[in-house]
């Protein structure tokens, strides 16, 4: 497998005032894999994705030092255009994320942005909303949904650009037992498909299907678990961490 999402000594803090949150990263993403973070609250995940998504520069400024590279670029040389087909991400926060009366109009508006045909349009969102089972939530307006439904369609307004890297910032947790098991199939399946997926999340049920997780204490990674591991191991070695 090859990088597709790398890090060089990424450190970064949200200005001079405040420590680093995210302290000289190093990390290497290989392609088509399930690629875990977990740690503590506080510790840097969700910096750290917007770090790797590009948002941390060109939205949220502070002190950043060293490199994401996506297929080798420097991220900060991508349009954002470019970075969107790229590299698409579930914010923790969805309701930053949606803000269209619909959830077709949510699940459409990059691919207008992005200048898609009407026919292509109609065609994506169909599929998107058939691949995450909500067609039933097509007209309804996002605001009024639930937490679950929301990150439902956050994951279907980011999955419409068929981007190459996907990152779910804790995008699991918030749904009921059959939704979580949509979004791991689908994550699965988008997997196999060669997508590269980036799954912050700290739940052994969730984390059992990446390929590797990467353990985050105090902004830098300070270990690694291959996948492939047991429920139970997997159970014990996260429970020694996050008690540590
Ligand atoms: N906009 C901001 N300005 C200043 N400090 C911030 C800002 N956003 C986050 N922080 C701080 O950066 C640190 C890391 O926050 P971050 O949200 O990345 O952690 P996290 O691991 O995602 O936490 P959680 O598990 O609670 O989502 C925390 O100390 C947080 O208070
Ligand atoms: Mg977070």
């Amino acid at each position: 497998m090859r990088t597709i999402l790398e890090t060089r000594e990424l450190s970064f803090s949200y200005s001079e005032e405040h420590k680093k949150v995210l302290d000289s990263i190093n990390i290497n993403i290989e392609r088509g894999s399930i690629t875990a973070i977990a740690g503590l609250s506080g510790c840097g995940k969700s910096t750290l994705a917007f770090c790797l998504s590009g948002i941390i520069p060109k939205s949220i400024l502070g002190k950043l030092h060293g490199i994401v590279l996506i297929d080798g670029k420097d991220i900060k040389e991508f349009s954002l255009p470019n970075l969107s087909q790229k590299i698409g991400v579930v914010f923790q926060n969805v309701d930053n994320q949606l803000f269209l009366p619909t959830t077709e109009a949510e699940i459409a508006f990059a691919l207008e942005n992005l200048c898609f045909s009407y026919d292509d349009i109609h065609r994506i969102v169909a599929n998107t909303l058939g691949t995450l089972g909500i067609e039933h939530l097509r007209h309804k307006n996002p605001s009024k949904l639930s937490g679950g439904e929301k990150h439902l369609v956050a994951i279907a307004s980011v999955l419409s650009l068929d981007p190459e890297i996907i990152i779910l910032d804790e995008a699991l947790s918030q749904l009921d037992e059959e939704n979580r098991n949509l979004v791991i199939n689908a994550i699965e399946m988008l997997s196999k498909k060669g997508k590269t997926i980036v799954l912050i999340d700290h739940r052994v049920e969730n984390l059992i299907i990446a390929d590797s997780i990467l353990l985050m204490r105090d902004g830098t990674i300070i270990d690694r678990i291959e996948g492939g591991q047991s429920h139970e191991f997997l159970y014990n070695r996260l429970y020694k961490f996050f008690l540590q």
